[in-house]
């Protein structure tokens, strides 16, 4: 059974100020998941607390924090089957680390913050995730077509 989904990915700041947007762009593409949205963003200090409140009192809340404000990201939502658990495959786990050589995350991250991208972890947060970045207007409905006229 068909099971499209939609997700938000951040590219982080530390992948953005690396150069390294266009290959994880493309890296979406070839595996053949639609980008239903996307635009640059800077994050205040407010923004970044509030988007990963998930956090609060961790011991790398504060540091997390400082990194995903500290430069412009780009947010997008992907659009495909299944495609929570296959965006976060794509990027492998969170520390680069431990990553498979083909993920984004070794490819792209350095250590276990500065890891190059976000995933929702759940359908729940994707849906908070994107209506924080995203509003109705910023995201397009292609995949809705007209009924066929009854009459
Ligand atoms: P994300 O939410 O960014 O997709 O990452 P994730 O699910 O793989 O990992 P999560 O546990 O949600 O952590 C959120 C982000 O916090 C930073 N982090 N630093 N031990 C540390 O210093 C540490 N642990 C996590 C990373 O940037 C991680 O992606
Ligand atoms: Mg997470």
């Amino acid at each position: 059974m068909s099971n499209i989904e939609k997700t938000l990915a951040i590219i982080k700041p530390d992948a953005v100020a690396g150069g390294f947007a266009g290959k994880i762009i493309s890296t979406i593409e070839e595996h053949g998941v639609r980008i239903a949205a996307m635009k640059m963003v800077q994050l205040s200090t407010d923004d970044a607390r509030r988007f990963y409140a998930v956090h609060v009192g961790k011991s790398f809340y504060e540091g997390l924090i400082d990194f995903m404000a500290g430069g412009p990201c780009i947010v997008l939502v992907l659009e495909g089957e299944n495609v929570l658990e296959r965006w976060r495959t794509l990027m492998g786990p969170t520390d680069p680390q431990n990553a498979p050589a083909e993920s984004i995350r070794h490819r792209f991250g350095t250590d276990v913050r500065h890891n190059a991208t976000h995933g929702s972890d759940s359908s729940e947060a994707a849906l908070l995730e994107i209506a924080f970045f995203f509003s109705g207007l910023e995201l397009p409905l292609p995949s809705i077509h007209p009924k066929e006229s009854s009459h």
